[in-house]
């Protein structure tokens, strides 16, 4: 039966872990896959995560199955989380999910269920893995223009221009915030232009939010999410724990359906579960349970978000110690984008050449687009990072 299949190719970002993994080289930096990393270039345990799971050990007596929906104390939370406190609970389904990624591809299932003409608008460019997990799971792509690569600013007009040509039920991907590959985000003016579109078009939003509390706070990093809740009748809203509460391989994450009224709510929570069903039976409790103890206790979420903001400083200082590094090192190159940027990553706006050489010469790995994580930069780096990309554009 397998002798049909050929080798699939290396993920384009999940390769590069063991590429860089295997090269010998001591000065070798990891720019890929988008974890975060410390000043010593480790990803450990949160402190608050760890005390809530020893909490957790302590206390669980039971590792019996949870619902198809994951916890409810977890759901609430996250629910509050992500739409604040005027949240419109009636009319939201929320479910825990496995992972960010858990959540779109039970969004999929949802969006086949439910509109299955409709399609799926995506950002060029968007996450690597957007159009294989949506498209795999075999929801329609289209896509709208998002970054120009020559000024390294949002096309919002061309988005909205595209936007306007979306037939009514049709979807459209969005980036709460910290935009995964480009690091820019709409500005609040142009998410309520672009809510004027997605209200005018009869659209539904679909937003994911990978990245909440990594850009500017978790209030205002939810802006988008919430100022559309307030004024769309359904939307869609895929939430991920990996990066805020460094729960990456633990797989906690919620898919939150907004629906016109209660009674479309409650119809929608039965199919979703339904789905979840036949997909992976029921979601993974540590992680959540985790997150759950940390929203519900203030001591601990006070810890947490102190944590969280270490993150976060960590990563606009590296973003500032590259933009100077490299003005100083490659000043006839403008590279005044990075600061415009914000969250884990941006594009360094360099060739898929430019990028093979900084592996080959200097075992500097990053995704093919020149995108980088921040997370992986730290004082002591940087000056071999900028010297080696400014090498390689004289090389040029
Ligand atoms: C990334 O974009 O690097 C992260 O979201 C990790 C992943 O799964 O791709």
């Amino acid at each position: 039966m397998f002798e049909s299949l050929q080798a699939a190719q290396a993920d384009a970002i999940l390769g590069l872990i063991a590429e860089h993994r295997s090269d010998p080289r001591a000065e070798k930096i990891d720019l890929g896959v988008g974890v975060y990393r410390t000043e010593q270039g480790e990803t450990p345990v949160l402190g608050v995560v760890k005390c809530a799971e020893q909490r957790l050990v302590d206390s669980q007596d039971s590792k019996s199955y949870i619902g198809t929906a994951g916890a409810a104390d977890f759901n609430a939370a996250m629910q509050a989380l992500t739409f604040g406190d005027s949240s419109p609970d009636d009319r939201l389904a929320t479910i825990q999910t496995p992972g960010g990624s858990g959540s779109l591809r039970v969004a999929a299932g949802m969006i086949l269920r439910a509109s299955p003409n409709a399609s799926v608008w995506a950002s060029e460019p968007t996450w690597a893995n957007h159009i294989p997990l949506l498209g795999g799971a075999g929801v329609q792509l289209k896509s709208y223009p998002y970054y120009d690569t020559e000024n390294h600013v949002i096309k919002i007009d061309d988005m909205l221009a595209a936007l306007r040509t979306a037939p009514a039920g049709d979807i459209v991907l969005l980036h709460a915030c910290c935009h995964n590959p480009s690091g820019l985000d709409p500005s609040e003016d142009d998410w309520r232009a672009i809510t004027d579109v997605i209200v005018e078009r009869a659209l539904v939003p679909f937003i994911d939010m990978a990245y909440q509390g990594f850009a500017d706070n978790l209030d205002s990093d939810a802006f988008a999410v919430r100022y559309m809740a307030d004024r769309v009748p359904e939307m869609i809203v895929a939430t991920s724990c990996s990066k805020n509460f460094g729960l990456y391989r633990d797989r906690v994450g919620t898919l939150s359906m907004l629906t016109a009224d209660s009674k479309t709510r409650d119809i929608v929570y039965s199919q979703v579960n339904n789905l979840v069903r036949t997909i992976y039976s029921v979601p993974p409790d540590h992680g959540a349970a985790v997150v759950s103890l940390i929203l519900h206790d203030a001591e601990l979420r006070e810890a947490w978000l102190g944590e969280l903001a270490e993150m976060r400083d960590r990563l606009k200082s590296m973003r500032t110690l590259l933009s100077d590094a490299l003005q100083e090192k490659a000043p006839q190159h403008d590279f005044s984008h990075l600061a415009r940027t914000t969250g884990m990553f941006c594009f360094l706006g360099i060739s898929a050449e430019q990028v093979a050489k900084l592996k080959r010469d200097y075992g500097i790995y990053m995704v093919d687009s020149s995108r980088i994580n921040f997370a992986g930069i730290t004082p002591q780096n940087v000056d071999y990072l900028a010297s080696s990309i400014a090498a390689t554009l004289e090389g040029e």
